[in-house]
């Protein structure tokens, strides 16, 4: 019996022939011109009629059976079944991704260098992990035991921080941390004050969660405390380099926020993003040091290793972290074990304060030399510490200046981009971390020759 279709195999390699004619076959049925009941040629024979091998015309047939094309026994012949299987959906393929244009060089704040290679005690680090089994279970929501261990002593050390396990909990980085704060202990119409201007992602996570946004003014050194207003429930800071200004909130200031704080019951909420890397002036102690009953601090490696491994911690009293850790639990959202326990081996070797040391002296040198640059064209503010340094650029549109810098090959952030409702002057918000020592140069130079008068 002939397959009374119009059978073609292409044999110059457009794929093999059994896909190749199985997916004549399922056009025939498709179309119709092959009905459910006709029988099909033996393999036998249809292999002798397209002069294929029989494992061709086999293999074909056992595809379109596994798909329900076709029915029917050894003996007793193949024929088109009469259930005409369904068809998948057939997506259009993904866009392909936009062609690379010319690559901006970035002056855009919060992202650290990161070498393209890898030192010793990173490897050490997973080295060790890799020669572990993971867990036969879940870890512990709060995080591994013996890391939030290292973690209390890290900021105890650091920080200033007195605490120990039991009051870690170990986060996906800050933003992570302060969402699951908020979904846990703030309700939907709570009134959240933020620092204005301040950190968009804090701003967006807190809007989200249904709280409203107060907007608190902040000076040259920070958030202005005597602004706070009744029926607040949380506040959210970032005081030891206030974002984007650069504010260190002095001890005064810290005093009558905790004051405050205690008097009004509200939570602190202290994001101390990039308080590893200080320049020529005395280290402030976090702001949980002074009361963890009223604050929440939110550390993260995004600065000091990378944004890309997503860690952080969160350090607050046992009973915050045990209540997150049991939200946790009923959602099963925490972090993988082997990042943990990398970190774990990067705290215990030294490596952290290893990397930190290194990059202070690296950002510490490129910092001299951006406030150098940069300084006849407007005012530098917050350049004591962190990774980046704003400035002050009076009766500018920064916008249209940060549009000129793009067109000219130099990404940067317009300072108006991270305010709200309280006026103040425009700006460029520039980091220095993230480029190459070469690369920052000639970012440098663009921007000067769109800031020349
Ligand atoms: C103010 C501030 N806090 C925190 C972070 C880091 O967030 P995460 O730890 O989620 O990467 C950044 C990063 O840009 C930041 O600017």
């Amino acid at each position: 019996m002939d397959s009374s279709l119009p059978l073609v195999l292409d044999r110059t390699g457009s794929g093999p022939l059994h896909l190749q004619l199985a997916e004549q076959f399922r056009a025939a049925i498709r179309d119709g011109r092959l009905q459910a009941g006709h029988r099909l040629p033996s393999t036998r024979d249809l292999a002798k009629e397209l002069v294929v091998s029989r494992s061709v015309a086999q293999a074909a047939y056992d595809q379109l059976h596994a798909e329900g094309w076709i029915a029917g026994r050894t003996g007793s012949g193949t024929y088109v079944a009469d259930v005409v299987p369904l068809q998948p959906v057939l997506r259009s393929p993904a866009r392909a991704p936009e062609p690379a244009g010319k690559q901006l060089l970035t002056l855009r704040p919060g992202i650290p260098y990161v070498s393209t290679t890898v030192d010793a005690g990173w490897r050490r680090a997973w080295r060790e992990v890799s020669i572990q089994p993971p867990a036969r279970g879940y870890d512990h929501p709060a995080g591994l035991p013996a890391l939030r261990a290292a973690v209390a002593e890290h900021v105890g050390r650091v920080r200033g921080i007195a605490c120990g396990p039991e009051n870690v909990l170990i986060t996906d980085g800050t933003s992570h941390g302060l969402r699951l704060l908020l979904s846990v202990t703030r309700q939907a119409g709570d009134r959240i004050a933020m620092e204005d201007p301040g950190f968009v992602t804090a701003v967006t996570a807190a809007r989200q969660h249904g709280l409203q946004v107060v907007d608190i003014p902040v000076d040259e050194d920070g958030l202005l405390v005597s602004e706070l207003g009744p029926d607040l429930s949380a506040v959210y800071v970032t005081p030891s380099h206030q974002y984007p200004l650069g504010g260190r909130l002095p001890v005064a200031r810290r005093n009558e926020l905790i004051r405050w704080a205690r008097r009004t019951g509200a939570t602190l909420i202290e994001d101390d993003y990039d308080s590893e890397f200080r320049y020529d002036v005395a280290p402030l102690p976090a702001l949980a040091q002074l009361d963890l009953d009223r604050v929440v601090h939110l550390g993260t490696l995004s600065k000091v290793l990378s944004p890309a491994l997503r860690l952080g911690w969160l350090v607050a009293s046992p009973e915050v972290v045990n209540r997150l850790a049991a939200y946790r639990e009923e959602v099963g959202d925490w972090p993988g074990w082997p990042m943990q326990a990398a970190f774990l081996a990067m705290l215990r070797d030294g490596y952290l304060d290893q990397v930190i040391r290194r990059s202070r002296h690296l950002y510490a040198e490129r910092r001299n030399h951006t406030c150098a640059v940069l300084a006849p064209y407007g005012q530098i503010v917050g350049q004591d510490a962190g990774l980046h340094i704003t400035l002050l650029l009076p009766n500018t549109d920064d916008g249209a200046v940060a549009a000129r810098a793009r067109a000219a090959g130099v990404a940067v952030a317009p300072l108006s981009e991270y305010r709200r409702s309280t006026p103040g002057p425009p700006g460029l918000v520039i980091g220095y971390a993230t480029p190459t020592d070469e690369d920052l140069l000639k970012a440098l130079d663009v921007l000067v020759e769109v800031l020349r008068p």
